[in-house]
């Protein structure tokens, strides 16, 4: 009996390790390999089970037929090792050539980036201003309400604030994102004295519903002159000569009275296409007013100016035929490489 379950598992290796060597000649990938290994080498492989059969053999038959099925289980572990190794080589192989670069093939072209139309209009404007004499300033984006307002003869509680629906800095009652550019004349007229003759460019930022001509963020250019005899005629020549100098002659200027704490008289300035219906307000400006000049120390019977604030989005809108203000901002490509 014993003899027979002997003979019979002795029969069934055989034919295992000729399906076995038959299936590793026959194995193409490493995945293959795992396949195999769990089949026939794995813990409820075949060979695992064949194992499982010596419990019922006589002892000496047992020792036997053990030492043939490790023979059998080395054999086949080393045949496998051997095929892993082989495919290991050739798929490293495949792989190195599929990701090989060719080093002689000819480059992409990467475009080149360019200047958003507001830089390039902000550095036209202010080359137009350092010909016509003046000199570019900075100033910081984040304000004291005394830059921004008071020292703009706009107190606490005057009703033009207004006009500036202002940011506040969360925490700090004292400090909010800029509104206008102004508060740059202050700055420098505190720490020079006439004549003085600057153009400042930047950020300013409003509580503003968004429209088509209104963002919460946009730019302005402020100018100041400061000097003995400056007069409104200084201030319509320089006003004419710089729009003349931008927009060339197809375009007309009309002035219009105004109001501003920090000027007086005050205007605004309306541009339009010659030939077309729509004006569009570019800019307000006015003789400095007295108030501004004692505030930074300078005598008003000695020394008056005239300012503008102009909004750099609305002179390119209309340069360039821009008809929304929220186009500048919304990096379409198709917009950005028309300019
Ligand atoms: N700061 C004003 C604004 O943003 C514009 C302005 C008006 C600026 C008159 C000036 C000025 O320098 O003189 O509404």
């Amino acid at each position: 009996m014993a003899t027979a379950q002997h003979d019979g598992l002795i029969q069934k290796a055989r034919k295992l390790e000729e399906q076995a060597l038959q299936e590793l000649q026959a194995l193409s990938s490493t995945r293959h390999c795992e396949e195999f290994r769990v089949k026939y080498l794995g813990r409820k492989g075949q060979l695992a089970q064949l194992l499982d059969g010596l419990q019922a053999l006589a002892p000496d038959q047992r020792a036997e037929a053990g030492r043939l099925l490790n023979a059998l289980k080395e054999m086949l572990t080393a045949k496998l090792e051997q095929r892993l190794a082989e495919f290991a080589h050739i798929e490293k192989e495949a792989r190195l050539r599929a990701e090989a670069l060719d080093v002689t093939l000819p480059g992409r072209r990467q475009k080149l980036g360019s200047l958003h139309l507001i830089t390039q209009v902000t550095k036209e404007l202010e080359d137009i201003f350092v010909r016509l004499g003046f000199e570019v300033v900075s100033g910081p984006e984040i304000e004291t309400d005394y830059y921004n307002f008071e020292a703009l003869n706009i107190p606490k509680d005057h009703p033009a604030r207004d006009d500036w629906d202002s940011f506040y800095l969360d925490g700090f009652d004292d400090l909010l994102l800029r509104t206008h550019t102004s508060p740059v004349q202050i700055r420098v007229m505190q720490q020079r004295r006439p004549p003085v003759k600057v153009v400042c460019s930047g950020k300013c930022f409003r509580r503003d519903a968004t429209d088509a001509t209104h963002s919460p963020v946009f730019h302005q250019i402020e100018m100041l002159w400061v000097d003995k005899g400056i007069n409104f005629a200084h201030l319509k020549g320089t006003i004419l000569a710089f729009l003349e100098e931008f927009y060339g002659k197809g375009f007309e200027a009309r002035f219009v009275g105004d109001y501003f704490p920090f000027t007086e008289p005050s205007i605004q300035v309306h541009v339009r296409r010659k030939g077309t219906e729509k004006w569009l307000e570019i800019l307000g400006a006015g003789m400095v007013d007295p108030a501004v000049l004692q505030e930074v120390d300078y005598d008003p019977e000695e020394y008056t100016g005239f300012a503008f604030g102009l909004g750099v989005e609305r002179m390119a809108m209309l340069k360039y035929g821009v008809d929304d203000i929220r186009t500048f901002y919304q990096n379409d490509m198709r917009f950005l490489e028309a300019f």
